[in-house]
């Protein structure tokens, strides 16, 4: 089976992306299943119920989230329920939602789970120890494990997939909005690209105006980044493709589209 996944979807310019190109990358490829990153789908911010409708309706079939996951508070009343939106697993215990989710194709179970990593990103817990923890558990009649590490530094996101490598199909790494060309296949089997890139807006700095960055940096004031857009955007991830009866994953290759 193709699995697309899509990295961090940043504002109303990355929710358009997904409207206007996904399509066609589903019908091109023979994309099975479309998961991806949505920590800042809701005006750069977090992720709102109507938002992750909108995104559901463009054929994404579930959504991962990261550092951002509490910035729209309203999500708090829908993560408990909501199966296809998951927040990191090496969140504490108590936090509400779930770091991981089963989704079926055909026959097939497939686990979703999301981690976030300690280098750079304040106050989780291990995510080679909470994998240790949970993984007999999801294994459980699941051929396919598909994990999204939302994480700052190379280093880390490279040491944790090398440590599940051979134990899950792959480690897909969100955060840094900027796609890697390092896709490729571990040596025990597990795909892996440091970095999926974003869907959002293109002349921007991380989907937000330029010039707010830059005002930021110089001044260091704390200022609300303002999400550009422009009508130039561009689609990001990668294409996964497994052998469903083994969870093997075969080869990765990174997509980028704009859509002029
Ligand atoms: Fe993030
Ligand atoms: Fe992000």
């Amino acid at each position: 089976m193709k699995i697309l996944f899509l990295g961090d979807i940043v504002g109303r310019p990355g929710r358009h992306a997904i409207r206007d190109l996904l399509a066609d990358v589903i019908a091109g490829n023979n994309i099975d299943l479309v998961l991806a990153n949505g920590e800042n789908a809701a005006g750069g911010f977090g992720i709102s119920k109507a938002v992750a409708e909108e995104l559901f309706s463009y054929g994404i079939a579930a959504l991962t989230l990261g550092n951002h996951t509490w910035d729209n508070k309203s999500i708090i009343e829908i993560i408990d329920e909501e199966k296809r939106i998951i927040r990191p697993l090496n969140y504490n215990s108590d936090v509400p939602g779930r770091g991981w989710t089963l989704l079926k194709w055909k026959t097939h179970n497939i686990a979703l789970i999301n981690f976030i990593g300690q280098v750079f990103m304040n106050g989780n817990n291990s995510p080679f120890d909470i994998f240790d923890q949970y993984i007999e558990e999801i294994k459980k009649n699941v051929e396919i494990i598909i994990i999204d590490f939302h994480g700052e530094a190379t280093g880390e996101k490279l040491a944790f997939a090398h440590y599940v490598d051979g134990k899950v199909s792959a480690v897909l790494g969100t955060h840094t909005h900027v796609q890697t060309s390092d896709n490729r296949i571990l040596p025990k089997g597990t795909a892996y690209i440091t970095d999926l890139g974003m869907c959002g807006a293109c002349d921007s700095i991380l989907g937000m105006e330029v010039e707010s960055v830059i005002k930021r940096f110089k001044t260091q004031i704390p200022e609300r980044y303002k999400i550009k857009n422009d009508g130039f955007y561009k689609l990001e991830g990668a294409i996964i493709e497994i052998d469903e009866e083994t969870g093997s994953t075969q080869c990765i290759n990174k997509i980028r589209i704009y859509n002029k």
